[in-house]
């Protein structure tokens, strides 16, 4: 196999940076293909924490190629500090390239994006201020501004002030609030793109030459399927396409050349900001899989909302992004439970249904019929060096999960650690 896709398959944080990092290493190329510092990927190594947010997570491995593609949007003065903070535990980032054609954020981005939260008051998206949205905005209405606008500093600087006055002038006079600095906009511009000027490259000559010579290609995703612009919860979604469908146009990859795609699954559901959540545990034991999962983000420290396995809503995704198998995270969280439910069907009207609403207004009617699994404990999962080892219970919970789905779980994470991974099945 020369590629391989990793996405969540859920609303984001089911483990992608644990499962890319564990295969990295017999990978070329590790390449993000959408998302920005919005994606907070956690990869564990010894007593060391990693946190990437832009970097892919192929970076670890010392001198392995580490691509930010085209569908990516940056934050230079994010990146800068990502990569400082990186070089000083010792990893060296000098294999990192960024697509010229990817777009940048600014901080009238992270300002607009901040205002318009704050305007939707109640109906708010829960977004990670980040700036996301708005520089998918401008880059779909043809005013954002690329890496390879800065090949021509002087007139970046003026697209780069044009761009400030008119977010200015809608600041002041839409939002309601106060205008940016122009002057220190860009000063600090100009300082972080220069310091990150020598990572940007024609990433699609990169691309071309993997697939010519036959490559190992990993695509890390972003976010989560539910998530996607398109065919996420919208409008409590991400603004670009962490599924399948956003790989060939946000790393330059022609569609016919990708060949399998894994998707990353929480033995259980989690969501971070707004939106309707079918499996959703308000009680004690969202609470106890929160504490027990350590479920709070990565990039804003948020505690994320918790609930039961959803099979509607990953058969919808394995579907969509035509998953060949699934890489199942976190089941050492659900130890310890008397017993775990599944999500097997919903029930709308009265009805049963199997299909996961477009609507949202639907989707909130919508109420889980659940199939009751045993439960295991953890001293049996911590004592297991092979996947047979594992408690009876917890190998029927996933032999369940792969029966709903109709796909295997070649690999099955049951903690943080690289080691603490079983790979079933060499699929890389
Ligand atoms: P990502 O955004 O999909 O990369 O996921 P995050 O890094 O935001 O969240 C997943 C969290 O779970 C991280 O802190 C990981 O270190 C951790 N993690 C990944 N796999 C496992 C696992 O199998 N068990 C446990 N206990 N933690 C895991
Ligand atoms: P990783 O890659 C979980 C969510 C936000 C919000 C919505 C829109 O770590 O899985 P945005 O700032 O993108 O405009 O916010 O998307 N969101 C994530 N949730 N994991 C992520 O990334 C997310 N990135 C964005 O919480 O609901
Ligand atoms: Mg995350």
């Amino acid at each position: 196999m020369s590629n391989l896709v990793i996405l969540g398959a859920q609303w984001g944080d089911e483990g992608k940076g644990k499962i890319t990092d564990y295969l990295a290493k017999k990978a070329d190329l590790v390449v993000r293909y959408q998302g920005g510092d919005n994606a907070g990927h956690t990869v564990e190594l010894g007593n060391q924490k990693y946190k990437l947010h832009l970097v892919p997570s192929g970076i670890l491995y010392n001198g392995k190629s580490c691509v930010i593609g085209n569908g990516v949007v940056v934050n230079p003065t994010s990146l800068v500090r990502e990569i400082k903070y990186l070089n000083d535990l010792g990893i060296n980032t000098d294999s990192l390239m960024i697509s010229d054609r990817a777009h940048i954020i600014f901080p009238y981005h992270i300002e607009i994006d901040r205002l318009e939260e704050e305007m939707r008051g109640e109906d708010k998206i829960g977004t990670t201020i980040k700036g996301i949205g708005p520089c998918y905005r401008d880059k779909v209405e043809r005013s954002g501004i690329r890496m390879c606008d800065y090949e021509n500093k002087e007139a970046f600087e003026t697209r780069l002030r044009a761009n400030i006055r008119s977010k200015n002038n809608l600041i002041v006079k839409y939002y309601e609030g106060q205008p940016l600095d122009e002057e220190l906009i860009v000063h600090e511009a100009m300082k972080y793109m220069d310091m990150i000027s020598k990572y940007i490259t024609d990433v699609n000559v990169v691309m071309r030459n993997a697939v010519k010579e036959d490559s190992k290609i990993l695509f890390e995703g972003a976010q989560g399927t539910l998530l996607d612009i398109d065919y996420g919860t919208y409008p409590f979604v991400t603004s670009s396409h962490p599924t399948t469908c956003g790989i060939a146009v946000g790393a330059g990859i022609s569609p016919y050349r990708l060949q399998k795609a894994i998707g990353v699954v929480k033995a259980y559901t989690t969501r971070v900001g707004k939106g309707p959540f079918v499996t959703e545990l308000h009680g004690e034991t969202g609470n106890w899989i929160r504490e027990r999962g350590f479920e709070y983000g990565t990039t804003t420290g948020r505690p994320r909302r918790c609930g039961w396995l959803d099979m509607v809503m990953l058969n919808y995704s394995a579907e969509l992004n035509g998953l060949s198998a699934i890489a199942l995270t976190k089941l050492d969280t659900l130890s310890d439970l008397e017993s775990i439910k599944i999500c097997v069907a919903y029930k709308l009207d009265g009805e049963i249904i199997d299909y996961f609403p477009a609507s949202l207004e639907t989707l909130s009617r919508c109420e889980p019929i659940y199939i009751d699994m045993p439960g295991w404990h953890l001293d049996d999962v911590e004592k297991a060096v092979t996947y047979k080892d594992l408690p009876e219970n917890a190998r029927a919970y996933v032999q369940k999960i792969e029966e709903l789905l109709g796909l295997p779980a070649d690999i099955v994470s049951v903690g943080p650690k690289r080691d603490q991974t079983f790979m079933r099945k060499d699929i890389f």
